[in-house]
């Protein structure tokens, strides 16, 4: 366990905390140590993502689905993301069932987890975005990247190459589609997309709340689209979240900052790694 100072490819410093040879942001070691012991609840709910996916919005709309209202929460998701908390702080979190929230792959859950068939829920989204949303992240998270300043092109190829926290997007989403297919029997999973639920909220909406069992019908899944909408949570969540978490909030913004160039790369990477993955559906990597 040791923090580690990387560079971009400008030579612009950034640094993790490196655990078993996977890097994580710079916080509390401990709590990363304790996660496989975190003891969790039958009921409890894993919203799983790799960063940059759409984690707090998937976390907003799933709550107001299991409390039945679309009131926003008067929490943040981060409160309840298990390689940050330590037990008495996820315990004392008022709300059940609870959506835990993580980053990590499915062999560095909570063992409880993996022993309850705790639900799961996985969000994926477009690389392209998660890169460029991610670079933002990496800047303007100065306490916990060790003060981040490089360039977006700097910085593509350091993300391409998987040394950022959580590592390489495509060994994340592979390795979780590889353990969803094998764990699809015993836990019961849900698999969304960020496109989606731009392109349609009140039918993902519905299908979520079907696989949370909770009553509902078209009024409250429409109230809880338009009040998890962009400009409604980065108005609501202010008090309880960074600015930067609600930074623009489309589908596609990688155009107007990839160049020919890397975005030819981009597309050779992904058609290379992701020629037998089924996820590509979901993922809409190529736009209309
Ligand atoms: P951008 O940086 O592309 O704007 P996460 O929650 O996993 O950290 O993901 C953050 C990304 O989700 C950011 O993407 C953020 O703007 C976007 N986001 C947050 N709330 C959203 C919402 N209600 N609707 C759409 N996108 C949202």
């Amino acid at each position: 366990m040791s923090v580690v100072e990387d560079h971009d490819m400008g030579g612009n410093s950034i640094s993790f905390l490196e655990v078993d040879g996977f890097r994580y942001p710079l916080v509390d070691p401990e709590t990363i140590k304790g996660l496989p012991q975190m003891k969790v609840k039958d009921d409890d709910i894993f919203l799983l993502a790799y960063p940059k996916s759409g984690t707090h919005w998937l976390w907003e709309v799933t709550s107001m689905l299991l409390q039945g209202s679309a009131n926003a929460i008067p929490h943040s998701k981060s409160e309840l993301m298990v390689e940050f908390r330590t037990q008495e702080v996820i315990d004392a979190f008022p709300a059940s069932p609870r959506v835990l929230n993580t980053h990590v792959r499915y062999n560095q859950l909570p063992l409880q987890a993996r022993e309850k068939k705790c639900r799961l829920i996985y969000l994926l989204r477009n690389p392209k975005d998660v890169a460029l949303s991610y670079y933002h992240h990496h800047r303007s998270f100065k306490k916990v990247y060790g003060g981040y300043s490089g360039s977006f092109n700097d910085y593509l190829p350091f993300f391409l190459a998987g040394k950022t926290d959580y590592g390489s997007w495509f060994d994340s989403v592979l390795q979780w589609e590889e353990d969803i297919k094998i764990q699809r029997d015993r836990h019961p999973i849900h698999i969304m997309s960020y496109e989606d639920m731009k392109q349609s909220p009140v039918e993902e909406i519905r299908k979520l709340a079907g696989f949370l069992g909770v009553p509902g019908d078209d009024s409250l899944y429409n109230a809880v689209a338009d009040k998890c909408s962009f400009e409604d949570m980065k108005k609501e969540k202010e008090p309880h979240e960074p600015k930067f978490v609600y930074r623009k909030g489309e589908v596609g913004d990688w155009q107007n900052w990839l160049t020919p160039d890397q975005n030819e790369i981009f597309d050779k990477l992904f058609h290379e790694n992701m020629k037998d993955s089924k996820f590509k559906d979901n993922i809409r990597f190529t736009l209309p």
